[in-house]
């Protein structure tokens, strides 16, 4: 039995640390070991338990009629809210436009606007649900125009989308304008809070100047949350929250179509694991209104001293000032983000890159932890350090034959062949086949000159061919 373990500690230790605030996406840390430690012992306790019938597991009702309480009360949401725990913000995001579309069976072709800041996971459901999404220019400072958002509106619109905040730039969208020309239209807004809810309201509350984004603005009918990143839970649930039972209502699933149990699932998932959520539970209890606060004031205090670290090196430049703990950096002419973004993991940071959109520069994304504001000057150390390495080494320079070629190239038209060939041409692949490159910057700045249908479909083949089958490892 020790074997195994031991096996699985050791394949463990290859991957990024979830402690430590050394990793900068991904994972979200308090710092908190106490807490920690009672979030994954309430994992291990719940782990065989089956969140499909409440019935038979009533204290998984208890756990989640109180987080869902305990977030109302967050998110000034009134007496008529309900909501539901799902498994993360796609599944939140996913189930908010499922509802919104289910919600108006008289539309024929539904469309739902977006900002283009607005995360994947609604592109994701506008391909899962045949939602058409409609994406809205945002301005120079990131933030949703609510004109553009207004007039992109029509009959077939069952949904706007605001962020608060949105992903890659950690800024809030004007939510009051954007919720009051969807009411105007009769229209749902969902505001995508699942990485900034948790933390935004503490923030207000310590007196930072933030737009109003929460049920207290008129308008808004759904809000998404995730608990496993800034409640700092374990990895696994997120909230999604409606303004009354009513709008909440379509997004129930029930058969009893079938010879067995009546089927009766309010998310995406039937059998669940009701360890995420009593880890949840349990470290929402642990940490609490007071300890919120205070990891809060803790976070902030790191975000401010970071955007002005990062300022102060010479060939940075924050894009934005951040209304939350994502900040978002770019270099000037000398360097690149790719050569920075190897040499921050070579140092034992995990940053993570962003490649450039409708013509904007490439960025390298950071999302502050608690647990990593006691390490910002440690950060900034290092990250002056990778910025002169890069600006000795100079912004990684393509050869034009291969920027011309990468420029001609049509996804749709690639076979599997073509693939294979290409992964290997930009390094994605070696002699033994395709594998986790060691170094990254390369094939970013070529990812990076690709169409976006291009990087969608180069990875999904690096994907397809890392997924493929160990034979006969677990035989003993
Ligand atoms: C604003 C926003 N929405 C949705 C998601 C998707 O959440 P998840 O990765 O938990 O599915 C994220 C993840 O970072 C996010 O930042």
């Amino acid at each position: 039995m020790n074997d195994v373990l031991d096996r699985l500690h050791e394949m463990q230790s290859h991957d990024v640390p979830v402690t430590g605030g050394r990793t900068l996406a991904y994972v979200y840390d308090s710092g908190l070991e106490e807490t920690d430690r009672v979030g994954r012992e309430a994992v291990a306790a719940y782990a065989g338990s089956n969140g499909l019938d409440p019935t038979a597991f009533p204290s998984l009702l208890t756990m989640e009629n109180e987080l869902i309480g305990f977030t109302a009360d967050l998110l000034d949401a009134p007496d008529s809210a309900t909501g539901t725990v799902t498994s993360g913000g796609t599944e939140s995001v996913l189930l908010a436009v499922q509802g919104a579309r289910d919600s108006r069976p008289d539309v024929e072709r539904p469309r739902m606007v977006l900002p283009v800041t607005a995360h994947a996971a609604f592109h994701k459901a506008a391909h899962y649900f045949g939602v058409e999404a409609v994406m809205v220019d945002v301005g120079e400072d990131f933030r949703a125009v609510p004109e553009a958002m207004a007039a992109a509106i029509d009959d077939r619109t069952v949904l706007v989308v605001a962020s608060a905040p949105s992903y890659a730039q950690g800024v809030v969208d004007p939510v009051t304008e954007i919720a009051a020309a969807a009411a105007a239209r009769g229209v749902r807004c969902h505001v995508d809070a699942c990485i900034g809810g948790w933390v935004l309201p503490y923030a207000a509350r310590l007196g930072r100047d933030l737009p109003p984004w929460t049920f207290a603005v008129e308008g808004v009918t759904s809000i998404s949350v995730d608990l496993h990143k800034y409640a700092y839970a374990p990895k696994g649930t997120s909230i999604l929250l409606h303004r009354t039972a009513e709008l909440r209502r379509p997004q129930f699933f029930a058969s009893a179509a079938w010879p067995g149990y009546t089927m009766l699932n309010p998310t995406m998932q039937s059998t669940k694991s009701g360890g995420p959520l009593a880890g949840a539970w349990a470290v929402v209890s642990s940490i609490g209104d007071a300890g919120y606060l205070a990891l809060t004031e803790k976070v902030f205090d790191g975000v401010d001293r970071l955007v002005a670290g990062i300022e102060a090196i010479d060939a940075l430049r924050v894009v934005v000032r951040p209304d939350s703990t994502l900040v978002a950096f770019a270099t000037d002419e000398t360097c690149d983000v790719f050569t920075i973004t190897d040499a921050m993991t070579g140092a034992g940071w995990y940053v993570q890159p962003q490649l450039s959109f409708q013509g904007g520069e490439p960025t390298i994304h950071l999302s502050l932890s608690a647990a990593t504001a006691d390490h910002v000057e440690e950060f900034l150390a290092a990250l002056g350090s990778a910025v002169t390495a890069a600006v000795a080494s100079g912004p990684i320079s393509i050869d034009p034959g291969i920027v011309d070629f990468v420029g001609s190239l049509d996804p749709a038209g690639l076979s599997d062949e073509d693939f294979d060939g290409l992964l290997a041409a930009v390094g994605m692949a070696g002699g033994d086949g395709v594998g986790i490159p060691e170094s990254m910057a390369e094939i970013n700045a070529l990812l990076n000159l690709a169409t976006p249908a291009l990087r969608e479909a180069m990875l999904s083949a690096f994907l397809d061919r890392l997924q493929r089958p160990t034979r006969n490892p677990l035989a003993t």
